[in-house]
């Protein structure tokens, strides 16, 4: 079977697909990007995702490519297209294509809009084993709140991860507090039975993953806390676990090789799992 990507207005090949050499995301990284998880034919919480992509173009003053309305087309015909049944949908928008400057282009340029989509079926099935962590400083930006595709800081975190045999990077911070993983957010159960995750602001970036899950925290009754927690604090907790479009919930049973509580994961981040698929399995059917 073909598989599409939508490359500014076309479905086309996606072994064809390209841009422009003087796209300003491909020379400049001056873009944004969303990731939407799919899961049964139904996109996960399509309206966070879309309304966080309008405040990263909004932050960076690129237009919006289309209405609300027709990207949700676009979406669904891809999905149908590609008869994604469970994976993810990637949507990236850049400044356009201009002759290169740093500044904005002085004459308008339409902004681009690629999207393609993943299968990654393996990843919802199960829990699984869980998942090692290393620790890395976070040299990004202050602008971590906007989703944007400079992500060299987190490509290097994820691969000094993935090169000491760990899954995800945590960032550290200047005051030795965890920030968030290079591509995912970042949670703890303390010894008392407290969810914590770092607040949102400029360091971190607001995962849709996380709003939900805070909601089914609230739900379930845990006691949820947002404040900074240190990687001392972290390899002291009784679990630890990660969330993100891709990964969901999954829980975290090493850090810089010491077991997080007994080594497995724990019950509060597998009970939170499964209420996170129940959720994503809710919904409208797009494939
Ligand atoms: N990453 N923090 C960072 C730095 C991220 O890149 C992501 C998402 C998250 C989790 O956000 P959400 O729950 O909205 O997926 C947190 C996506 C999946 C990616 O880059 O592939």
């Amino acid at each position: 079977m073909a598989r599409y990507a939508y490359v500014n207005g076309r479905y086309v090949d996606h072994r064809q697909a390209s841009v422009h050499i003087e796209d300003r995301g491909y020379q400049l990284a001056d873009g944004v990007y969303e990731v939407v998880g799919v899961r049964d034919g139904k996109l996960i919480d399509e309206t966070p995702h879309l309304d966080r992509l309008d405040r990263s173009l909004k932050e960076l003053r690129i237009a919006a490519p289309v209405s609300r309305k027709t990207l949700g087309f676009i979406i669904r015909e891809l999905m149908r297209r590609n008869r994604l049944r469970d994976g993810l949908v990637y949507m990236q928008v850049t400044r356009g294509v201009a002759r290169r400057d740093h500044a904005f282009p002085t004459a308008p340029v339409k902004p681009a809009l690629v999207l393609t989509t993943k299968n990654t079926k393996h990843l919802v099935a199960d829990v699984g084993p869980g998942i090692a962590i290393k620790s890395q400083p976070d040299i990004r930006w202050e602008r971590c709140d906007i989703k944007t595709v400079a992500l060299l800081p987190n490509v290097l975190a994820k691969q000094a991860a993935r090169e000491s045999g760990a899954y995800e990077a945590w960032l550290i911070d200047s005051v030795g507090c965890i920030t968030e993983g290079a591509s995912t957010n970042a949670w703890i159960v303390t010894k008392e039975g407290e969810l914590v995750t770092r607040q949102t602001d400029n360091g971190i970036l607001a995962g849709i993953t996380r709003g939900t899950l805070k909601s089914i925290a609230d739900t379930l009754q845990l006691k949820l806390v947002e404040r900074p927690f240190s990687l001392a604090e972290a390899k002291q907790a009784r679990e630890a676990f990660i969330t993100s479009a891709t990964s969901f919930v999954t829980p975290v049973v090493k850090i810089d090789g010491d077991p997080v509580g007994d080594g497995k994961p724990g019950p509060t981040a597998r009970r939170l799992r499964e209420e996170y698929v129940r959720f994503s399995e809710a919904g409208e059917a797009v494939v």
